[in-house]
């Protein structure tokens, strides 16, 4: 159902009900969410690459859930849907940047598990789209981290819930790369973690916690959030130690030897 696999500094989150291109029921919800939480501890995990196994990254709410929830009393019917809230929020959340590994479908939530993450590369054979309307349901949980990626965009998409391709993920910011294939997409990704490694890891969480912070705030409210960043990074340990190794031209401890 889930597989995580840690070759540190990189942990790979592998989505795994390939017969359903690794549509996601409540209990990968809970084991997506768990595996986040758990990887946002680990000190020398320094990028984590959220990826499906088979054909596609991920068709998005697995349907015979979701229609399963006709049973429930409207209180289950709004915990479960929290669930799924906590698991997206695990993703934004998890102080480790996390890149997303696209190919085949990514629809639904699986395109937002997409915009969950903090960098997406896609190859151009990828298939996008809010396909919710289609079935009747909105695209709901996931549309915060859709907005924050597609801004006003999302309307068309979320309206029509038409399929688009790679290309129209790259130009509506849903997605930053689009490659020609998986080689391409796997050193594109070794390129992005190569520069994460050597990055602060403390500044790297709080760089991600301050984007998230930020967001929907009036300019007043996101430099008040702002000034108390800066002021506890810049006395931080780590804010030290790489200002001290920088000026005396010497390599910050937590670039890997
Ligand atoms: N939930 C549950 N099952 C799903 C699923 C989902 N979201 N998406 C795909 N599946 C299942 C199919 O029902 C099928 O099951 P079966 O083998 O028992 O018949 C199996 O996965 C393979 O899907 P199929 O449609 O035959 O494969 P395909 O290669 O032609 O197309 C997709 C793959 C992902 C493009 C297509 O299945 C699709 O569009 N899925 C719906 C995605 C969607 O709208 N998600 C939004 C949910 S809110």
């Amino acid at each position: 159902m889930l597989r995580v696999e840690v070759q540190k500094p990189v942990a790979r989150v592998i989505l795994d009900r390939p017969d359903v291109h690794n549509a996601f029921d409540d209990e990968l919800i809970i084991f997506l969410k768990d595996a986040f939480r758990e990887l946002g501890t680990y000190k020398d995990v320094r990028a984590i690459v959220l990826r499906g196994n088979g054909k596609s990254f991920c068709a998005g709410a697995d349907l015979n859930w979701m229609k399963r929830v006709a049973e429930y009393t409207r209180d289950q019917n709004l915990e479960d849907a929290r669930k799924m809230a906590r698991m997206f929020l695990a993703i934004a959340r998890c102080p480790k940047p996390v890149i997303a590994r696209v190919h085949g479908a990514a629809l639904g939530g699986g395109a937002g598990l997409v915009a969950a993450c903090d960098i997406a590369v896609a190859v151009e054979s990828a298939q996008f789209g809010f396909t919710e309307v289609k079935l009747g349901l909105i695209p709901a949980v996931i549309s915060p981290f859709v907005i924050a990626r597609m801004g006003s965009r999302a309307r068309e998409y979320f309206l029509t819930g038409e399929r688009f391709p790679a290309s129209v993920a790259l130009q509506s910011g849903l997605v930053q790369h689009v490659v020609p294939d998986e080689t391409a997409m796997d050193a594109l990704i070794d390129t992005k973690i190569a520069h994460l490694v050597t990055s602060s890891p403390s500044a790297v969480a709080a760089a991600k916690e301050l984007l998230l912070a930020t967001t929907g705030k009036d300019l007043d409210a996101s430099l008040e959030i702002a000034v108390d960043a800066i002021a506890r990074a810049r006395a931080s340990d780590e804010g030290q130690v790489g200002m001290k190794a920088f000026l005396q031209r010497e390599k910050p401890p937590w670039i890997p030897q």
